[in-house]
């Protein structure tokens, strides 16, 4: 598994914005160009058209779709998106729930993913994760390591981690995406920083449900390597 070509993902939507063209709200979306390829991971609350237009992104481009976990805040956009694209490959952590397939299976091409899934040469979903809210991260071999794509975290940050490790053979070297601090004590979180250190992960962008109270403690751990995200953010990994 070598670095391959570059990889770059661009935050459509986030609790925060880095360009004052876009608003903020709760929710996640990531644009991921890999080996050629555009996937969207999480289409937030709505379809963050204007951020897609910004980047010049022809809905009936991206070559697949992908959802994290079966909450409002990241599937949201599902039918606005099939309605442009229509026939779209679309994963989503499976049991789908029998009126939600019966709705995306019209417009797309329905993968209700049930186990670790190889979406291409240099990309993996780790399938669902946890039960209470069943949740899957995608893996994607960078230049700079292996990058994890995360929604929400609800399985924990780091047991996602722990089962990137038993899918590709290595830990994630980036996270990138929502890790479900927010509100959590200070000293929970230093926990958390501290085992995801143990794991290998070097270095974070937190969006989302991090939290910027647990963006600022995970940085009292790692340093610098952690940051925030935001909408209109972009990371390229060569
Ligand atoms: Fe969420």
């Amino acid at each position: 598994m070598s670095g391959g070509s570059a990889v770059r993902v661009s935050i459509l939507f986030d609790n925060f914005s880095h360009d004052k063209r876009f608003k903020a709200g709760w929710g996640f979306s990531a644009l991921l160009e890999v080996e050629g390829k555009r996937i969207l991971f999480d289409t937030g609350p709505h379809l963050p058209e204007a951020v897609l237009k910004s980047l010049k992104v022809n809905l009936r481009e991206i070559d697949a779709v992908v959802i994290s976990h079966l909450h409002q805040d990241h599937y949201g956009g599902v039918e606005e998106l099939l309605i442009h694209a229509p026939g779209i490959s679309l994963y989503a952590p499976g049991p789908i729930p029998p009126d939600l397939k019966a709705s995306w299976q019209l417009l797309s091409t329905l993968n209700d993913v049930r186990e670790p899934l190889i979406l291409g040469e240099r990309v993996w979903l780790t399938g669902p994760i946890g039960t209470k809210v069943p949740e899957m991260a995608l893996l994607a071999q960078t230049p700079k390591g292996l990058l994890m794509l995360v929604g929400c975290a609800h399985p924990g940050i780091v047991e996602l981690a722990r089962r990137s490790v038993q899918i590709t053979g290595k830990s994630p070297d980036i996270i990138l995406g929502g890790l479900h601090l927010m509100g959590l004590r200070p000293r929970k979180i230093r926990q958390v920083a501290e085992e995801l250190k143990l794991i290998g992960v070097k270095r974070i962008t937190g969006c989302h449900c991090t939290g910027k109270a647990a963006i600022k403690v995970l940085r009292e751990v790692m340093g610098p390597v952690v940051t925030r995200g935001g909408i209109g953010k972009t990371e390229e990994f060569s």
